[in-house]
């Protein structure tokens, strides 16, 4: 595993991290293979577990908080606060009271005394008020939380957010379906945040997720695919061509290239399989054929050119 200094947080993390989320952190998927994911994960030098308040119907933190029992020390641990689930749905809500009894429900969950990364998922520019950024600041000043970032989706927030000296991380959606990312993750380095890559295999469309129904848990997969991200699954469609790389799996490629841009801190990957999980893990370190990189770049212009005329 290479490791990579997260900004000026002071950490190294492991380039490739482990997402602690979606079908893992179910009560329908296995504790103990949950567990040993983790384990292995662990075991091959993984540094960053990301996970959320909200995650797996709210079940994922505390689920992590099992896997890492003995075990904590010198990660990572990573959560979110200002979504929360509830009887089946996610709410949200940024006001700084909720903020902090979200952070310090976390703690609870995680085992821990202090979270290493608290980011804010989600928020909107107008929710990143003075009051949430000084109630940050204390929870920071309390020793509660050692680092702060924001994932968001939204360039717009991202942008917003370089200029606010408080965050020291952004996760983006950043995979090959999102070349358009790398000038946002550029300027997020130059204004001194470290970037984190949430959705690096966009969410398993390049290597036709929806179309492997092998277990129910890709039937949540394809619906959530189908449901929710139908882009990704037709745009994903048009990379099959990285599971024909020489060398490497289709979801290595696309880690690759991700782990290719020098911007990015971590690739955070989600897996509910052994298999998957020792893939990605081995990721770390291969370097992406010109050709592949060349193919990759054509496909995202050809995707570009049919979003402009779609
Ligand atoms: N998606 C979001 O909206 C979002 C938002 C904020 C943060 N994040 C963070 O980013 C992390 C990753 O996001 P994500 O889970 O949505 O997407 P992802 O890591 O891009 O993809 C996960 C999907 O890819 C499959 N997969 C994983 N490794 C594979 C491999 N080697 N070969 C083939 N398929 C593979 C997984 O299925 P298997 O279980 O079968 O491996 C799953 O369906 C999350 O865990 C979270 O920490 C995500």
């Amino acid at each position: 595993m290479r490791y990579r200094p997260l900004g000026r947080t002071g950490f190294e993390v492991s380039e490739i991290g482990f997402g602690a989320a979606s079908w893992w952190g179910k009560p329908q998927f296995s504790e103990a293979s949950a567990i040993r994911l983790v384990h292995a994960a662990l075991d091959g030098g993984v540094t960053v577990f990301d996970t959320g308040a909200s995650y797996s119907g709210g079940h994922a933190e505390a689920r992590l908080g099992r896997a890492l029992k003995g075990r904590g020390d010198g990660l990572v641990v990573a959560s979110k606060a200002g979504t929360f689930a509830k009887d089946g749905r996610i709410g949200r809500d940024f006001s700084a009271a909720a903020i902090v009894a979200s952070t310090e429900a976390s703690l609870r969950k995680l085992d821990l005394e202090t979270l290493p990364l608290l980011q804010l998922h989600g928020p909107g520019v107008a929710e990143l008020t003075d009051e949430l950024r000084a109630a940050l600041a204390d929870l920071k000043g309390r020793g509660l939380v050692r680092a702060l970032g924001v994932n968001s989706f939204d360039p717009a927030v991202i942008e917003h957010v370089l200029g606010l000296s408080d965050f020291d991380t952004v996760m983006v959606d950043y995979n090959v379906l999102r070349p358009e990312r790398e000038p946002l993750i550029a300027r997020a380095v130059a204004a001194g945040k470290a970037v984190l890559a949430g959705m690096p295999l966009a969410m398993g469309h390049t290597g036709g997720q929806v179309a492997k129904l092998r277990a129910p848990r890709d039937l949540w997969y394809a619906a959530r695919g189908l449901l929710r991200h139908r882009r990704e699954v037709e745009a994903g469609a048009r990379f099959g061509f990285l599971g024909r790389t020489p060398g490497m799996t289709g979801a290595q490629a696309a880690l690759s290239y991700v782990l290719a841009n020098p911007d990015v801190a971590c690739a955070v990957t989600g897996t509910s399989r052994m298999a998957h999980l020792r893939d990605n893990l081995a990721a770390s370190g291969l370097s992406l054929p010109a050709e592949t990189l060349a193919e990759i770049r054509a496909a995202q212009s050809r995707l570009s050119l049919a979003r402009l005329s779609g």
